[in-house]
């Protein structure tokens, strides 16, 4: 599914060489769930941007059901990542002046899916999103974690090979944030979507089943949630 090999990366401004990631190397199969855990500037950010098609590494590679996205041109990524990738930001990113269902719809528009298929397959994962009654709404209409759910149901809808999510409860309360890493398993385990969400919550990491930890851009941990042990 996904496997990141031998991947570094290093940030370049004029004559400063910042190097992020060192030598990272791990494999996620079809319908895991993984929390990528560490603290803020240990590289959790990069190492999924890098794995979504954002940017490109400095070295190593990514490939996503066994093709290489680092080699692929600007156009060749572009189409691969509204096919294969989904993408939950911590901001939500909704276009406001579009409704709710409108949104989800979106990434269908750019594979130039017709309307009627569009609109049946967002009102589906609204629903098992649990908005099946706030379809023609504004996202400021919404609650925050209103509002995470709709760009869930936006990420599934090409039915991607694999979600990638850059602390998808960051904004949110605790009660919110337990709801909405519940439908993230509920999504894990009834449609087998593979997930890798980056946190740095404990509670976030102790409910997938694997944890990769990031310090100073090295991975120092892949495995069990081991936590509590120590
Ligand atoms: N565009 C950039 N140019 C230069 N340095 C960058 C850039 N983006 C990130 N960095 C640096 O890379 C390091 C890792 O940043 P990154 O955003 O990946 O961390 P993070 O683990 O996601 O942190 P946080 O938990 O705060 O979101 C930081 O030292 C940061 O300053
Ligand atoms: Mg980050």
């Amino acid at each position: 599914m996904l496997a990141v090999e031998h991947l570094s990366h290093s940030f370049r401004s004029g004559s400063e060489n910042t190097p992020v990631l060192h030598d990272i190397d791990f494999r996620v199969d079809k319908g895991e769930m993984i929390a990528l855990l560490g603290s803020s500037g240990s590289g959790k950010s990069t190492l999924l941007n890098l794995m979504a098609g954002l940017m490109k590494p400095t070295s190593g590679s990514i490939l996503i059901s066994g093709q290489a996205i680092e080699k692929m041109s600007e156009n060749r990524l572009a189409e691969f990542r509204r096919t294969h990738i989904g993408f939950i930001f911590q901001s939500y990113e909704l276009i406001p002046h579009l409704t709710v269902r409108e949104n989800v719809e979106l990434p269908l528009v750019f594979q130039g899916q017709r309307g009627k298929h569009r609109r049946e397959k967002a009102m589906s994962l609204l629903s098992k999103v649990g908005l099946g009654e706030k379809t023609e709404m504004f996202p400021s209409q919404l609650s925050g974690g209103q509002q995470q759910r709709v760009s869930i149901a936006r990420s599934l809808i090409t039915q991607p090979a694999i979600v990638f999510a850059d602390e998808p409860t960051g904004n949110l309360d605790t009660k919110t944030e337990k709801e909405i890493i519940d439908l993230l398993i509920e999504l894990n385990q009834t449609l087998g979507i593979t997930f890798v969400i980056v946190t740095h919550e404990l509670e976030v990491a102790k409910r997938t089943r694997r944890v990769i930890q990031l310090r100073d851009g090295y991975l120092v941990e892949d495995g069990a949630w081991a936590g509590d042990a120590e």
